[in-house]
């Protein structure tokens, strides 16, 4: 369970995941960190995560009770949806976990696990939501969208609200969270993405196939060219 009275605010730093993971021994279970500003934000795969004033940047802390880390990515993205539809946004989700709306990035999760002599200790997972702030051109904000500026500290004050809400539900039906996280998907098995057909989507892979060729792969840029 989340609690704002576990919150960690920064006005500038390097990642609120790096500080995380380097601090996560002395951290309180469910702890969030939130930046204001990130130096050196970090995306899936190695990728830099702009993370300029005016958006939603912070990371979770999860040490104890652990669920696999798919869990609280799914979850996190299933609170994201619940928020932008309140926002009357209808995003959907970009295999494995980006939030899109009309074929742009509104949001991204960095899920990573910490773990020593190869036992899990804990997981962070780390959370951008573009909302006043600028985006490259391939990606949107909330208030381009709506038109509107919005309380960063107010929109994570629902995520926390939502996000205990769905942790309730779902720890006790996690497969009820893979069906809403595939429901909301927007590539869907069967369907071909430049000339590849999606023959099976789990959380970590796609297995994809064109022609006679099938093959394994971890991001859709690697069908897309991105
Ligand atoms: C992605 O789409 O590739 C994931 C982006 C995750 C960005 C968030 S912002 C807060 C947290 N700190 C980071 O350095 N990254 C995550």
């Amino acid at each position: 369970m989340l609690e704002k009275s576990k919150l960690i605010c920064f006005d500038k730093i390097n990642s609120t995941n790096t500080y995380v993971k380097e601090n996560y021994k002395n951290l309180d279970n469910g702890t969030i960190v939130l930046a204001k500003v990130q130096t050196q934000g970090r995306g899936r795969l190695g990728r830099v995560w702009i993370s300029q004033e005016g958006g939603l940047w912070f990371s979770i802390l999860f040490k104890k009770n652990l669920k696999y880390p798919n869990f609280y990515t799914k979850l996190s993205a299933i609170t994201l949806l619940s928020i932008l539809k309140n926002l009357k946004i209808s995003a959907k989700i970009k295999w494995p976990n980006d939030i899109f709306f009309k074929g742009k990035k509104l949001s991204g999760i960095l899920t990573e696990i910490i773990s020593k002599n190869g036992k899990v200790q804990a997981i962070v997972v780390g959370i951008g939501l573009n909302v006043n702030n600028e985006t490259p051109p391939e990606g949107t904000s909330v208030s381009k969208v709506t038109g509107k500026k919005f309380e960063i500290n107010l929109i994570l004050e629902i995520f926390i609200n939502k996000f205990n809400i769905y942790y309730k539900f779902f720890r006790l039906f996690p497969f009820l969270l893979t069906i809403a996280w595939k429901k909301n998907l927007i590539f869907k098995r069967n369907d071909t993405i430049n000339g590849y057909k999606i023959k099976k989507i789990t959380s970590e892979y796609l297995i994809v196939q064109k022609n006679d060729f099938k093959k394994k792969i971890s991001s859709i840029h690697e069908l897309e060219g991105g």
